[in-house]
């Protein structure tokens, strides 16, 4: 018997050592950690099951029958995080470069599978040279059967794509297709062709990180949500995010106890409003002030800054925040900040999260640049996931709520349960002077009229009573008590229920 179990042990720490000694030496030396390290700092001590460690590739050309090793090229299995579980796929470059092969693919399968039944989030850690190549179309079909898993499990579980390593040509899309993608600076990339195929094909040089390094796709694509110095760095704030995060659609998100009262009143908060309504300020602290423990975790924090998104706790419960920002353009919504949001709260509806909407916007973003690129459809995405949704919606103007982007964010005509206001809201079709402009045209060179005409505008529709006398704004609140006003509307919409109309699906404007 104790030479069988030796023979398991044997086995064991052969597949633990993937493709050998020198080429974790390599992995290392590029400040990259190996595939089971990385499991290792990610979930709870002890916790992780590995699964399908004996797996070989069954590819007998090119040489291959003579190269197998135990796993091929992916970890998977069964781990927790803060007690939670989780199903992960760890791609293990030393191994083939980590390609993806028929039964590589298998493997992958085999965890979305499981975690679609059982309602366990997934997290993937990508770091591959992609399809296997000896394989050809076999590795294809391998991809394709991932993808699809990436679909039917979207809505149903949580899907975090870590980028670890290289994630190239259509590899690319099932990261793409999961819910959040978190990268590492200077060690990971995502491009469908890289600076070699870029080169023949448009004459532009381009480097593997700028084409698709973590700071370009966290600033410039926005295809990636946050960019991190290194793995461990990487692995940390997942596990971090990871506790915001129900296990799936079926579930509640896990309840954090704090010892932030619910009526901590902030008084600071009714000085944030500058008195020139065109001065800017940052809502991140609003956001920062109202959240149990100033603990916010923010998502695509470089891109397409005039709106910010994120999850904090009220209370103990996540909550999706959706805010402008008016240090950025103003707070205007774009292309690029109506994609972002609108992405965000279809996660936060898909997953029972509340929704809380701080607004402070001037309008949509006029140009030339932003028509041709299509705004119209872009920017009714956000207004069509904040109508659709079903999860609580609690909206906060602060400020500025003009035009359209009034009935955008999250307005009472789109199904928010609690509109509060502040004093300082100004709600109307546009502001004061650009309607004084049109309504008045013929006094245009008239200064002091205009200016009359401006502050008589001013005094009718730039404030939040008008919007508050059609009950449009349930109530008009000091800025000090919303910590207060907010925690105990969540608390009330728990009880909330939907009936929605009977439809396939929907079509979002794409
Ligand atoms: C088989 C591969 C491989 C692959 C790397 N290796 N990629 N084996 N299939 N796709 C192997 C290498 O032969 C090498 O084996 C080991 O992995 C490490 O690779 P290196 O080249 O030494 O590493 P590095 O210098 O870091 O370069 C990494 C790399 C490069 C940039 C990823 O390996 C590369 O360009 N690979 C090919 C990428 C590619 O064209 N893939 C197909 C893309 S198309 P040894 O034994 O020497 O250690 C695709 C389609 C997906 O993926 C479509 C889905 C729909």
């Amino acid at each position: 018997m104790q030479a069988i179990l030796d023979e398991l042990e044997r086995r064991k720490n052969a597949a633990c050592l993937g493709g050998g000694i020198k080429r974790i030496k390599a992995q290392h030396s590029k400040g990259k950690l190996t595939a089971r390290e990385r499991i290792k700092v990610l979930v709870d001590e002890d916790s992780f099951e590995e699964w399908d460690m004996f797996v070989e590739h069954n590819c007998a050309d090119f040489g291959m029958e003579d190269k197998k090793i135990p796993g091929d090229g992916v970890v998977i299995g069964l781990g927790k995080i803060h007690n939670r579980p989780v199903f992960i796929f760890s791609q293990d470059f030393t191994v083939f470069g980590g390609s993806l092969s028929d039964a590589h693919a298998r493997k992958i399968c085999k965890i979305m599978d499981h975690g679609l039944r059982l309602g366990i989030p997934l997290i993937g850690i990508n770091d591959s040279g992609g399809a296997r190549i000896q394989e050809g179309v076999v590795s294809l079909g391998g991809y394709a059967e991932v993808f699809q898993r990436n679909v039917l499990a979207s809505g149903v579980i949580p899907q975090i794509s870590l980028i670890m390593g290289p994630c190239a040509g259509g590899a690319v899309y099932s990261p793409a297709m999961t819910d959040f993608i978190f990268m590492v600076k200077d060690s990971s990339y995502m491009f469908v062709t890289g600076p070699d195929v870029v080169k023949t094909v448009t004459h532009e040089s381009v480097t593997h990180e700028a084409l698709g390094g973590a700071v370009t796709h966290t600033t410039k694509s926005g295809v990636a949500d946050l960019a991190f110095d290194n793995d461990i760095e990487t692995l940390l704030a997942t596990r971090r995010f990871y506790n915001f995060l129900p296990l799936s659609n079926r579930d509640e998100s896990p309840l954090k106890p704090t010892n932030d009262p619910i009526n901590r009143l902030d008084y600071a908060l009714d000085h944030l409003i500058p008195e020139n309504p065109n001065m800017p300020y940052d809502m991140l602290d609003l956001i920062v002030k109202v959240v149990d423990d100033a603990d916010f975790f923010e998502i695509q924090p470089d891109y397409a800054k005039n709106i910010i998104i994120g999850f904090g706790r009220m209370n103990g419960s996540t909550v999706g925040f959706v805010a402008n920002q008016p240090l950025v353009l103003a707070g205007c919504l774009d292309i690029e900040s109506s994609r972002k949001a609108a992405r965000f709260v279809r996660f936060c509806d898909c997953f029972n999260i509340p929704i809380v909407t701080f607004v402070d916007v001037p309008g949509f973003m006029p140009g030339i640049d932003q028509e041709y690129g299509g705004i119209i459809k872009h920017g009714s995405k956000l207004l069509f996931a904040f109508a659709e949704a079903s999860v609580p919606k609690i909206t906060l103007i602060t400020r500025k709520a003009y035009g359209g982007a009034y009935d955008v964010m999250s307005s009472k005509h789109i199904r928010a349960d609690i509109n509060y206001a502040w004093p300082s809201a100004e709600i109307a079709v546009m502001g004061p002077k650009g309607a004084v402009e049109i309504i008045f045209r013929e006094d245009i060179g008239d200064k002091d009229k205009i200016e009359r005409r401006t502050e008589e505008y001013r005094q009718k529709f730039a404030n939040p009573f008008i919007a508050a006398h059609y009950g449009f704004i349930d109530d008009v609140i000091m800025p000090h008590q919303t910590r207060l006003k907010l925690c105990r509307s969540l608390e009330l919409l728990k009880r909330k229920k939907v009936e929605q109309p009977y439809k396939k699906h929907n079509n979002i404007p794409l």
